[in-house]
């Protein structure tokens, strides 16, 4: 695997788009991606994946593939964290001070920032990538793109293994 300068999004994204090419299945592509996100991206200090679980009483969305500290959230509703507001809204949500934001859920005490991009499999919410840094507003507008790119990739993916 090649070393990416954090800066280059285009190359970034030429290696989601290999790893995506080698993946077999939704899940070696989610792992592919939390593996690339958080080696490669300096700012990307913890990557995951929650999938939606509607059919839990309540809904819920839950831990899958994810790189770094492990998280006491492994479980959470959708009324809850930001997470919930963008499986909740169908919108991805930046934030660039999770401490001015009171939906914040912590994770890790280094956390300054976060962005969460939903997952849609046949129009409707599957899942959602999620991404903290350690570093104030990591998550520029191209940053933005590059994520939303991977969350679409998964979720093509999901939805030909749904078919
Ligand atoms: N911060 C998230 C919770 C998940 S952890 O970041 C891994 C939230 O507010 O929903």
């Amino acid at each position: 695997m090649v070393t990416l300068n954090p800066q280059k999004i285009d190359e970034a994204r030429k290696e989601v788009d290999r790893v995506n090419s080698e993946s077999r299945t939704a899940d070696a592509l989610m792992e592919g991606i939390t593996v690339l996100l958080n080696q490669h991206m300096l700012k990307y200090n913890w990557v995951g994946f929650y999938m939606f679980e509607e059919k839990a009483d309540p809904p819920m969305l839950v831990l899958g593939r994810y790189q770094g500290a492990m998280t006491p959230h492994t479980r959470i509703p959708l009324n809850q964290g930001i997470c919930g507001a963008a499986a909740s809204s169908g919108k991805t949500v930046v934030v660039d001070d999770v401490k001015k934001d009171s939906r914040y859920l912590a994770c890790s005490l280094e956390t300054k920032s976060e962005i969460v991009v939903p997952i849609f499999v046949r129009g409707k919410v599957a899942g959602e990538l999620d991404i903290d840094s350690h570093f104030l507003a990591a998550f520029s507008s191209e940053d933005r793109e590059l994520i939303e790119y991977c969350a679409q990739l998964v979720g093509k993916r999901l939805e030909t293994e749904a078919a």
